[in-house]
This record gives C-alpha cells, sequence and structure tokens, in this order.
C-alpha cells in the first residue's frame, strides 16, 4: 500500500466534502489574482485580497477556486514567466499568505487549485541565468534548448518555428565575450525559454515543485501548456506551412506530441500518494477533442479544459455538436467532460457574443452589449446544465464584458497579433472587478487599479447586483445552488436531446428539462414542468412555455 501523505485537507473542508470523485461535477471558478482584490493598496490585487473575498465565493456556491500563478516572477507575461517555483512574488504577498489562504478556503469548504507553468521558466530563473552567463557548452544549457544558428556565421534561426506571441520561436544571446551566440527557444515571450524535459534535471524538479505545494495543502494543479513540454525529436522544420492555420488544427512538432503522456502518469502516481483526491487539469490545446481525451485517461490527468466548447458560436446546432462530441470522447476513458466559456486569455463571452459569429476569441469591438449579455445569460445557464465540471472566470457572473478601449500606454499583454500589428488583446478581460458601485477602484482597492476600470463599471458590481431579482449575480447564484443541493445536475455524463423547433436546445437529464433558444425570436416549447430558473422573461399558458430569443429555462419535470 501507498503510504498517504499526512497534509490532509482541514476538517471543515472534510466535512463539506458531498460525495468522493468532487471533481467530477464541481464548479470551479478561476481567480486571477491581479485582478481581484487588493489588500494594500498599490493598485495590484494580492493574495491576502482574495483571502479576504473567500466567503463570496463561498455564497456564490462554487466548490474550488483555481489561482492563476502569483510566484516570484519578473511579470513579462502577467506571471506564466516563473523565476522561482517555491516563492510568492513580493506584489502577491509571501508564502505565509498563501498558507493562510489554502487555510481559510478549506475552513469554507473551498478548495485550492494552484497554476502550474512547466513548459518553460522566466529567463531570470536561477538555470537560465547561469545557462547564459557559463557559456556555449555549458551543462546547464542542456535544460533549456540551446542551439547554433544556421546561415554562415549562425545568424538565422536554428528552425522556422514561431512563438505563439509572435516572431520566431528563437532568440539569439550574447554570450560572455560579448560576441552573438546561440540561439535558445521560447514558444512563448524571449523572456519564458522553455524547458528541455528530455533532461532528467527538469523532471526531478518538477516532481519536487509538486510535492512542495502538495505539502502546503493544495487541492490540485492547473497545468500550463500541458500539451507542449515535449518537442519532435531533432526540432524538425514545419516546412512551408502557415503556423497561425495548423495550430489548434493538427499536432505540431512542439504541441500535442504523444511523448508528454508518460510524464503526466509519472506526476498521477505522487499525486495519488496524497489524501483528499488532488487533481490536475490540463491546459491542452489539442485539435480534437479526441485528442484532449488522451490526457485524461485512467492513469493521468483528471480534467482537460474543453476549448473546442469556448470556442463554439451561440448556436444550436454548433453547440449541439460540440456537446455530443466532448461527451463521446470523454466516455470511453471514464473522465468527465468540463465546460468553459471564459478565461483570462480570450474575450469574455459577454462580448463575444455580442459580436457577429466567426471573429475567434480575440474581439477589440464592444459588439451590441445588451445582446451579448442575454446571450452571455442563456449560455451560462445552458453550460451549468451540462453534466460534468464546469469553470466560471472571475466577473462572469457579474456580465462583465471586455474593455476594448484600453489606451495602448497602459497594455501589458506580450502578445502580439498578426495583422493588427498590436500588443495587448488580452487585457481587456483583465481589468480588475468591480466590487462596489462606487469608492476608489469601485471596491477593487484602495489605491487604483493596474489596469483603467471603465466609467460606469460600479453598476456591475457585487454591491450593485446583490439581492436585486435578474441580476446576472443573483442569476449565477440559484443556478449553482440549484446544480449543487438540489438536482445535481452535473453528476452523469449523458443527456437526452428532446425535439425542438430550428436554432434551439432541448435536452432531459432526470428530473429536469433546460431549453435553450438560440435564435433572435421567440418559440414556443411544451410546458416541461414548472420553471425553476430562466436567463430572461418567459411566458406560461395552456400548458406552453414561450421562450424569448437567446434565452435559457430551466424546467423541473417528474424524472423520467
Ligand atoms: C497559457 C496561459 C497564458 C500564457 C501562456 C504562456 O496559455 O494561460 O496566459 O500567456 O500559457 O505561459
Amino acid at each position: 500500500m501507498t503510504p498517504q501523505h499526512s497534509s490532509a485537507p482541514h476538517t471543515a473542508l472534510a466535512t463539506a466534502t458531498r460525495h468522493r470523485d468532487w471533481w467530477r461535477d464541481a464548479v470551479i471558478y478561476q481567480v486571477y489574482p491581479r485582478s481581484f482584490a487588493d489588500s494594500n493598496g498599490d493598485g495590484m490585487g494580492d493574495l491576502e485580497g482574495v483571502r479576504s473575498r473567500l466567503p463570496y465565493l463561498r455564497d456564490l456556491g462554487v466548490d474550488a477556486v483555481w489561482l492563476s500563478p502569483f510566484y516570484s516572477s519578473p511579470q513579462a507575461d502577467a506571471g506564466y514567466d516563473v523565476a522561482d517555483y517555491r516563492a510568492v512574488d513580493p506584489m502577491f504577498g509571501t508564502l505565509l499568505d498563501a498558507d493562510a489562504l489554502i487555510r481559510d478556503a478549506h475552513g469554507h469548504g473551498l478548495r485550492i487549485i494552484v497554476d502550474l507553468v512547466p513548459n518553460h521558466s522566466s529567463d531570470q530563473h536561477e538555470w537560465f541565468k547561469r545557462a547564459l552567463a557559463d557559456g556555449p557548452g555549458s551543462p546547464l544549457r542542456d535544460r533549456y534548448h540551446f542551439r547554433s544558428g544556421k546561415g554562415e556565421n549562425g545568424e538565422l534561426p536554428p528552425n522556422d518555428w514561431e512563438s505563439i506571441f509572435g516572431g520566431p520561436a528563437w532568440t539569439r544571446v550574447t554570450e560572455p565575450d560579448g560576441t552573438p551566440g546561440e540561439w535558445y527557444l521560447h514558444l512563448f515571450a524571449p523572456e519564458q525559454p522553455d524547458f528541455n524535459w528530455e533532461h532528467p534535471a527538469v523532471g526531478d524538479e518538477f516532481r519536487s515543485i509538486l510535492r512542495f505545494w502538495l505539502d502546503m495543502g493544495v487541492d490540485g494543479f492547473r497545468i500550463d501548456v500541458a500539451h507542449g513540454l515535449v518537442k519532435a525529436e531533432g526540432l524538425p522544420d514545419l516546412g512551408s506551412h502557415d503556423q497561425l492555420k495548423l495550430l489548434g488544427n493538427d499536432v505540431m512538432p512542439f504541441f500535442d506530441q504523444d511523448g508528454v503522456h508518460a510524464i503526466y502518469r509519472q506526476w498521477r502516481t505522487i499525486l495519488d500518494e496524497y489524501a483528499g483526491e488532488r487533481i490536475f487539469v490540463a491546459e491542452a490545446w489539442t485539435p480534437t477533442v479526441e485528442r484532449t481525451a488522451n490526457y485524461v485517461r485512467p492513469d493521468e490527468l483528471h480534467q482537460a479544459f474543453n476549448f473546442q466548447y469556448l470556442s463554439t458560436a451561440w448556436d444550436a446546432g454548433e453547440l449541439r455538436s460540440v456537446i455530443d462530441a466532448t461527451l463521446t470522447a470523454m466516455r470511453p476513458v471514464g473522465a468527465p467532460a468540463t465546460w468553459v466559456l471564459s478565461n483570462h486569455d480570450v474575450t469574455r463571452h459577454a462580448t463575444r457574443f455580442a459580436n457577429p459569429p466567426g471573429l475567434g476569441t480575440q474581439i477589440r469591438t464592444a459588439g451590441d452589449r445588451a445582446l451579448g449579455l442575454g446571450r452571455a445569460r442563456a449560455a451560462s445557464l445552458l453550460m451549468l446544465a451540462l453534466p460534468g465540471s464546469a469553470y466560471v472566470y472571475q466577473g462572469e457572473e457579474l456580465g462583465l464584458p471586455d474593455v476594448v478601449d484600453l489606451p495602448d500606454e497602459v497594455r501589458q499583454d506580450p502578445a502580439y497579433f498578426r495583422g493588427e500589428g498590436q500588443d495587448g488583446f488580452r487585457d481587456g478581460c483583465r481589468v480588475p472587478i468591480p466590487w462596489t458601485r462606487t469608492g476608489s477602484a469601485y471596491g477593487f482597492g484602495g489605491g487604483g487599479s493596474w489596469l483603467p476600470q471603465p466609467e460606469g463599471w460600479g453598476e456591475l458590481s457585487v454591491e450593485a447586483q446583490t439581492g436585486v431579482a435578474g441580476s446576472t449575480l443573483e442569476l449565477y447564484r440559484a443556478a449553482l445552488s440549484l446544480r449543487r443541493s438540489e438536482r445535481d445536475l452535473g453528476a452523469g455524463e449523458s443527456l437526452e436531446w428532446l425535439r425542438a423547433p430550428e436554432g434551439v436546445l432541448a435536452f432531459r437529464r432526470g428530473g429536469f428539462v433546460c431549453v435553450a433558444n438560440t435564435t433572435a425570436e421567440s418559440v414556443t416549447v411544451p410546458a416541461y414542468g414548472p420553471v425553476l430558473l430562466a436567463s430572461g422573461e418567459f411566458g406560461e399558458a395552456d400548458g406552453e412555455t414561450k421562450i424569448p430569443g437567446d434565452t435559457t429555462v430551466w424546467f423541473g419535470t417528474p424524472a423520467v
């Protein structure tokens, strides 16, 4: 028998646990620490801020909190460039603050999932700094991907891969003697050198980092760029292909290589040594849901984000096919489906759905805000009615839109978007959230906010929506409460589609029916039972229910 580590979850969490396999139907709330709550008035959110708002998250009715990185970092990519994986960056607090946050969360019955960034470190990580300083031939360079350049004098990058943020995926270093020297690989910003996972020291280090945070009591890890760790043998050129077109549609020599799975099988054995059902969730952008399912085979990770769902338009036909494909792909591996509409990397769904379909997940126009909000509310109710686990990104429960008019000089996102030639699309979904109607930074903190909040932000605040019937916040609270206590909606792995008018999705799950009208017109459907919750107005007469355009309705029905 494997010995179980002693850092079992704190007692309140243990008693709050409803059943085994809590993660199979959990609602997991993503906190982006920079933008959630600022306790010390420096304009930047921090761990103490998160801790002070835990009662809000408990009352919202989520099961777990995923925190984006708060580790020591120069912040070249908002903390996804880690300099020390075992330290908290002073701008977010201290390790003691992390400890207090984990304990308090458990005291409220909430679990904590931290972000692990294993594909790359910061260029300020000790290993990388020493690799540079030691010069060519240094064994420390083998922990990253250093190569000589092509061309007569090594002046060309070693291969044709491009960075996800734009430009070549290689940067040439200046050697300690001042001459232009080797190149190193960075799939993201130049400040994010990729680790060489063929090197045993890299694996050893990450297994130790896992244990460090497990011993601190975290309940799991979100694995950043989980599909990127292993690169194809010899780092082959892509050839004449347009990388941007292939990304997400094909297995790449640097993404979704089969070799990554051996790493996760090893990690799983570590996690399973610890008490308390801790989990891994993969950020794995793969070409198909079937390939995503490979990451959640029984001896690998527990969940993987469903980016195919996130990228789907507000369209009944498209939604139905991605829902079916997801449930079908997950069934053979026994993993729960996951559902997600927003996160810190994409335009919020209230703004995506305010714009015409087909613009992708990075959008710069506000579109029709009222339409977007109506559809976002309907989409959220649909998502929360599906079997499996759902992810909620901070502020979506307030119906926040993206801030599309941030001035260029305040943007911080290193991403570069081809064609537009402008930095910073992702900042629009990262603007600090409003807690109060008025006051400094609308209650975010006492010293402004690192990205400016737009005028009128306070009208969307927690304070403005609390207790207001029909507000988006109260809609989420009601949905989460029904999902959890009365109907156990996340449970199971299937649904039964019902006949429905064109553009309408209707499905039954036990004693529950969900109808989502994705068209602009009202439709009439049978009154399946008493209405439990609706994302907008609805009408009832003569055994029928009238559902306006862009509205979702939940019905309670006798179980069949
Ligand atoms: C992931 C993160 C994103 C980050 C990138 C590089 O995609 O979600 O925010 O920029 O990895 O670490």
